[in-house]
């Protein structure tokens, strides 16, 4: 089988966890913060701070940007449940507003018609990989004075103009988790260059306290720590991160090399100025294909091609947010993209021969 996700990990990581845990810290100690640096520097911010998963990074990154009971945050309803649930968990709105078929990201034109008095910020996703249009969604913020959170959680070493995902909101957050570029199992990493947001978001992590005074609870906060253990995975990991972004986006390029004559499929593009790092590669399957994507995704599971559906049902037809209003037809994009998009795998340990197999595979289905 071909899996759609497999995580890289080598004795580098076994070496660097079984040294955490004989040196005898293994809670939140300096691995954590030798990550926190490490993945600084990576993305060029002036601060991260360390989360036991993307959604707690999440949490905190909602709370640190001053979302309160009853104020409205915008976000996309084709995203995973954790983009939009921490705005809840604040007690703010969800206002979903619909994606955009190029880049399957926060379409621009949508935002205006849904910003009333009570928005306090926008959550884009960098869905697959691919940073969202910033531009023209600063503008929006900007005129209206909203703050916004970027989920790059499925988007380390993306770039947009050069510049590393990461710095494309007031604050930004990964996440860690096994089927991510980056790996450790679970884990999570904000980053900001905001030193208010790095500080509130440093006292929620850790039960209310600034770090330097302990048992002084300053205000509400979790614990939503990273341990040592986890940090140790990630920093072998950052080590890695070149060859494995590298290596997802050969497979990319080389899977939409052959497939770019097979009638039926849209493939993945990266836009202008966009270096996409591929966490998925995702095409979209239409009527010219001759088969249905749920068709094309069984014969491929059925030659050993793992693949996989993302998403395969927008969070607005869920029964979570259609009890705060929302029904079919809202957002139509997001509601024909999930009936579309099949992901193929492009991780690092799928060969060129593999590549081969899978368009071979997909070729032979398209002929039939
Ligand atoms: C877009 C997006 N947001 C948030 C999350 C939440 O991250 P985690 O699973 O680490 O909590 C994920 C990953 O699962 C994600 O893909």
């Amino acid at each position: 089988m071909i899996p759609i996700s497999k995580p890289l990990i080598g004795q580098e990581e076994i070496d660097a966890v079984v040294e955490v845990l004989k040196s005898g810290m293994i809670a939140q100690g300096p691995k954590t913060k030798e990550f926190e640096e490490m993945f600084a520097k990576f993305c060029g911010v002036k601060h991260a701070v360390a989360f036991s998963n993307g959604t707690t990074a999440i949490h905190s990154g909602v709370r640190a940007l001053g979302v309160k009971q009853g104020d409205e945050v915008i976000t996309v309803p084709f995203t995973f449940v954790a983009t939009a649930n921490p705005i809840v968990m604040e007690g703010g709105k969800v206002v979903f507003v619909d994606i955009a078929e190029d880049d399957f990201c926060i379409d621009p034109a949508k935002i205006e018609e849904k910003i009333s008095k009570k928005t306090k910020a926008i959550i884009p996703v960098d869905l697959y990989g691919q940073i969202y249009k910033y531009d023209k969604i600063k503008k929006i913020a900007d005129t209206h004075g909203l703050g916004i959170l970027e989920d790059a959680c499925q988007a380390v070493g993306a770039e947009q103009g050069g510049i590393k995902a990461g710095n494309f909101g007031d604050v930004a957050t990964f996440s860690f988790y096994a089927t991510k570029n980056i790996a450790t199992g679970e884990g999570g990493m904000l980053v900001t260059n905001d030193d208010e947001i790095a500080r509130k978001a440093r006292i929620f992590r850790h039960h209310g306290q600034d770090a330097s005074v302990r048992y002084e609870y300053l205000e509400l906060g979790h614990n939503y720590r990273m341990t040592d253990i986890v940090a140790a995975l990630g920093v072998e990991q950052m080590k890695k991160e070149d060859y494995i972004t590298k290596t997802r986006i050969r497979n990319a390029e080389l899977l939409s090399e052959a497939l770019s004559n097979v009638k039926g499929l849209i493939l993945p593009k990266a836009l202008k100025g966009n270096r996409h790092v591929y966490h998925q590669y995702t095409l979209r399957v239409v009527d010219e294909f001759g088969h249905t994507r749920d068709e094309l995704m069984e014969f491929l599971k059925s030659n050993d091609i793992g693949c996989g559906v993302y998403y395969p049902k927008p969070l607005h037809l869920h029964e979570h947010f259609r009890k705060m209003g929302y029904k079919e037809g809202d957002f139509p994009v997001s509601e024909r993209m999930s009936k579309q998009v099949l992901s193929l795998p492009v991780n690092p340990f799928v060969t060129e021969d593999d590549v081969s197999l899978i368009a071979d595979k997909i070729v032979e289905l398209s002929k039939k």
